[in-house]
């Protein structure tokens, strides 16, 4: 009898059930505290990025070098994809090359071509719909400052809709923590995620920053303009005009509430440097558990 072992992808938060982010969670924190040692010595991981980035080029990379594999930097400017070599053939090409594949790209239909032209696994690495990866190591952040009961928690959104607000939302809906997201009209997130959400946990939209923060855990923004909306930039200043997080903000969140941001920030947009370099922000954990999360999700991909 034979049987084909099907890949397993990580494009969405959502893709994991429940149990399964909660052990990936935990793996992450074991990787932390140096208490899971698994290895991933020979493998190789291919990492497409058509959008820059620090964070998670590096997490990927350092990662699969900590795990004994190797990593593989692959941008557009120098590979044939900016040349425009086809999502699927570029799939089944490095599939028969590397262990797994990262990318960032814009269109979130793209990751999923990607997956279904290549026989090894592929994450996620941004699109303009998700950030899950950093929603991972996120969520690592909060359980270590309020433990892993996550239904207990409530997260404020504060500004744009973006895949780091749907990644948020797609982590309710596992995780069923409550969200309180306060955007500008016009810049909600996406509307069958925002529902989805819904249905598993306590999900409230609202146009007024300061009802999103009242009582909560966890506060959290990102950019205004995000990568691929540069020529959006100034309209968008206009309309996020009173989403900034202050100081004024963060006395509505409860005392010990913490501060989170994916990073890169714009200081003085949607953060005060007073918030973003004071006492309650965690953005420097939160960037080292890119690491620990890149690891946990390697390791459960392609171990
Ligand atoms: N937060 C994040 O994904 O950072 P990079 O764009 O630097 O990878
Ligand atoms: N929303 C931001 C996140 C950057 C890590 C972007 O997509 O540019």
């Amino acid at each position: 009898m034979s049987f084909v072992m099907r890949k397993r992808d990580f494009l969405s938060i959502a893709d994991f059930s429940s149990n399964e982010l909660t052990e990936l969670l935990n793996r992450a924190r074991r990787l932390k505290v140096g208490e899971d040692h698994s290895q991933l010595t020979g493998k190789s991981l291919a990492m497409i990025f058509r959008k820059s980035s620090t964070r998670t080029r590096i997490s990927f990379e350092v990662g699969m070098t900590q795990l004994g594999g190797h990593a593989l930097f692959i941008s557009d400017h120098d590979s044939q994809i900016g040349r425009g070599e086809p999502i699927h053939d570029t799939a089944k090409v490095l599939s028969r090359y590397v262990d797994g594949i990262m990318i960032r790209t814009f269109g979130h239909e793209e990751v999923e071509e990607l997956s279904r032209h290549s026989s090894v696994p592929v994450i996620n690495g941004l699109t303009d719909l998700l950030h899950p990866c950093q929603v991972v190591a996120d969520l690592q952040t909060v359980a270590e400052e309020f433990g892993p009961n996550y239904p207990e928690r409530t997260v404020a959104w504060i500004g744009d809709g973006n895949n780091m607000a749907n990644s948020w939302l797609n982590a309710a809906y596992r995780l069923g923590f409550s969200v309180r997201l306060a955007c500008p009209e016009g810049y909600d997130p996406d509307p069958s995620i925002f529902k989805r959400a819904g249905k598993m946990a306590d999900i409230l939209l609202t146009r007024d920053p300061f009802e999103a923060v009242q009582g909560a855990d966890v506060v959290t923004t990102d950019v205004w303009a995000s990568m691929g909306q540069e020529e959006e930039a100034r309209e968008r200043m206009g309309a996020f005009a009173g989403f900034s997080v202050d100081d004024a903000l963060m006395e509505q969140a409860i005392p010990e509430a913490m501060f989170l941001h994916c990073l890169p920030a714009h200081r003085g947009e949607e953060v005060s440097s007073s918030v973003i370099d004071g006492t309650q922000s965690r953005i420097f954990n939160e960037a080292e558990n890119r690491l620990h999360a890149q690891k946990a999700i390697l390791l459960e991909l392609l171990g």
